[in-house]
């Protein structure tokens, strides 16, 4: 999606990808901006370690706890994480303003945390469900404390109990948990289909398979959705727009991403 989006802005450039063992990411790193290249993405395992080999972090990147962009500028190295404005991006791009609409988000992992501090950015209001609850609890009181300013980021655990009465009055639910997600396309989250509502839009994560169960199941329920390969785009549209200052063209990324995806299966 990088290479046919460079070619579309009419760059001459080419993004391509290296394994690098973790022993070796401090070299790997130096290397790169001896060698005068723009910038780098990077994915687990390398996406904490990188904290410490920047100059200079993001306000998302620190409260994430990872970068996943590297920018090399006039002789420094800034760390950035695009999950979080490319998950907003991709949400606008489907009609969705998280501006003062109520969202519940499934799981605690790391892309909770990015999708939690977009959303609370944007002034939503948060609910966070996990199955493991300390950890909710945990992230909620995270954001809370360092995004401050009348925030309040509620946790409950997740089950369908709990999320019954947040989903009857939510206008979004985001699901980063990994259920459902291929090869184990039956699993779905405990989510009460009967609080499902026409008013609610589910954006899942997932990508594979484009239409999880959770999908499925909602939509039939009268609710919009969509799946995971919009943000997979713009997270890498951000990424590109950091190196070059110029705007990438994010729908060309996804088209390349569900074509890709539909060679595969
Ligand atoms: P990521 O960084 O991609 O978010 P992660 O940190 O491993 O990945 O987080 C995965 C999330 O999916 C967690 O919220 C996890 O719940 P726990 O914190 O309780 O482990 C959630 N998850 C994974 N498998 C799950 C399952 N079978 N049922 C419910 N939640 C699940």
């Amino acid at each position: 999606m990088q290479n046919a989006a460079l070619a579309r802005m009419g760059i001459d450039g080419v993004y391509v990808a290296f394994d690098v063992a973790p022993e070796r990411l401090p070299e790997a790193v130096a290397g790169l901006q001896a060698l005068g290249v723009r910038g780098v993405n990077c994915t687990i395992p390398h996406k904490v370690a990188l904290l410490s080999l920047v100059d200079e972090l993001s306000e998302e990147a620190a409260f994430i706890g990872a970068v996943n962009t590297l920018v090399f500028r006039e002789g420094k190295r800034y760390g950035y994480n695009t999950d979080a404005p490319g998950f907003l991006a991709a949400l606008r791009s489907e009609g969705v303003d998280p501006t003062g609409c109520r969202a519940v988000v499934l799981g605690a992992g790391g892309a909770a945390r990015a999708v939690l501090v977009a959303l609370a950015r944007a002034g939503a209001e948060l609910t966070v469900a996990n199955r493991t609850l300390g950890r909710a609890q945990e992230l909620a009181a995270d954001l809370n404390r360092k995004l401050g300013a009348g925030l309040e980021v509620k946790a409950v655990p997740l089950c369908a109990e709990a999320l019954g009465p947040e989903l009857g009055k939510a206008d979004l639910l985001v699901n980063t948990t990994s259920v459902g997600m291929s090869p184990r396309v039956e699993d779905v989250p405990p989510v009460p289909l009967d609080a499902v509502h026409a008013g609610l839009f589910v954006y899942d994560l997932i990508y594979n398979p484009l239409e999880t169960r959770l999908l499925r199941e909602t939509r039939l329920r009268g609710a919009r959705g969509t799946h995971g390969a919009g943000m997979l785009a713009h997270q890498g549209a951000q990424a590109l727009e950091l190196w070059t200052g110029q705007s990438a063209p994010a729908e060309l990324m996804e088209r390349v991403i569900l074509e890709n995806l539909a060679e595969r299966s």
